[in-house]
């Protein structure tokens, strides 16, 4: 048996191969070709994507990823991953491939090398704890099921927020009295990504950037984005996100209260409006993650939601002379 490799193109084909290879290897999180080529377009240039696809005997087993992080503002690192069959994660060819993957990650010549794993994709993690990579965070990934959540016991707690001044509205409906919601929105969020527990601080995103991706509801669903006012300033976020492949599921994005406004109920109000949106739309399940020790965790908990895989942020430090060693090997 014999590997061979081909570059990734930007074509409708490679879309779909890179989807169908993502999807086998963490189907939880499954994508389709219409997504691969939006985060493509989005994103390829600015974080110099590098993607292989690896073939066995002919035979398409994995997407390799390297690039800049996408989500951290860490010039010093090389973020990569192996998308692979689950067909050859107990062989050779999986380790091989992860060893020739960082290979090419370290020919970038950064100082540090970022990865992610769960407990869904155990060889992975496996690799990674094997070959010198330090876990520097793990999040836990939960779902609910909207069959057993009830609105109605959560009733009290919205009447008490209404009586209070305090709004729960979905960013659509600011959008459709004409408020001017970009701005002050997208300041919250700059304030309430400071206060979220990440490896590595995060990557702020231009406004520019931002209120244009707000106008793509592909991009920005601002019928399921909720947020808290009082006296019409906002105080508080949370999003949901419709799954990329699986129509009744929903992914939760970021939940924030500022913090003069935090444990008043703000957070749970806004996600039981959140859920209730979803179960309306004929939506089945929630899926969320938090960092361990993130209180959201416990609210998340407390509303239903269940765990279901862990995941695993690492790091590892590349000396100067590993690097000297790291001359890139063809992929042909
Ligand atoms: C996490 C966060 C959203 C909670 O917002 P909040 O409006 O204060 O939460 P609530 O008032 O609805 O809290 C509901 C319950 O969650 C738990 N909880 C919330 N904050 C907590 C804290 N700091 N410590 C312990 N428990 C906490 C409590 O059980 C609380 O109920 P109680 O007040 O009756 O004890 C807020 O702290 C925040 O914005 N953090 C920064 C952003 C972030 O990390 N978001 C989550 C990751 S996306």
């Amino acid at each position: 048996m014999s590997l061979t490799f081909r570059a990734f193109e930007p074509t409708p084909v490679d879309f779909e191969l890179h989807a169908r290879l993502y999807s086998a290897h963490s189907p939880e999180d499954a994508i389709d070709a219409g997504h691969v080529q939006r985060t493509t377009d989005a994103h390829a240039a600015k974080f110099e994507y590098e993607r292989v696809f690896a073939y066995l005997d002919g035979e398409p087993v994995a997407s390799m990823h390297v690039s800049k992080p996408l989500w951290f503002d860490s010039p010093h690192m090389t973020y990569h991953t192996v998308s692979s069959d689950p067909s050859i994660w107990d062989t050779k060819w999986h380790e091989e491939l992860w060893n020739l993957n960082e290979k090419r990650a370290m020919s970038k010549g950064r100082s540090m090398l970022l990865a992610f794993s769960s407990t869904l994709q155990p060889y992975d993690e496996a690799w990674l704890r094997e070959h010198g990579y330090e876990q520097t965070q793990m999040n836990i990934h939960v779902a609910c099921d909207l069959d057993a959540f009830s609105v109605a016991d959560h009733a009290p707690l919205l009447d008490r927020l209404s009586s209070e001044g305090f709004e729960i509205l979905a960013l659509q409906e600011l959008e459709d009295v004409g408020v001017d919601w970009r701005r002050p929105f997208y300041e919250m969020e700059l304030e309430l990504d400071q206060d979220i527990p990440v490896p590595e601080p995060l990557l702020p995103e231009p406004f520019e950037e931002f209120a244009e991706r707000s106008k793509n509801p592909l991009r920005y669903p601002l019928d399921s984005l909720f947020v808290a006012r009082q006296n019409g300033e906002l105080v508080g976020v949370s999003m949901l996100y419709p799954s990329r492949v699986v129509p009744e599921r929903m992914h939760t994005g970021l939940t924030g209260v500022r913090r003069p406004y935090r444990r008043k109920g703000l957070a749970r109000a806004m996600k039981v409006r959140a859920m209730q949106w979803a179960k309306e739309h004929g939506k089945r399940t929630v899926f969320a993650d938090n960092e361990q020790d993130n209180p959201m965790l416990q609210l998340n908990r407390s509303l239903g939601f269940a765990e279901f895989k862990r995941e695993y942020s690492f790091q590892k430090v590349i000396l100067r002379e590993d690097l000297s060693q790291s001359d890139r090997e063809p992929l042909s």
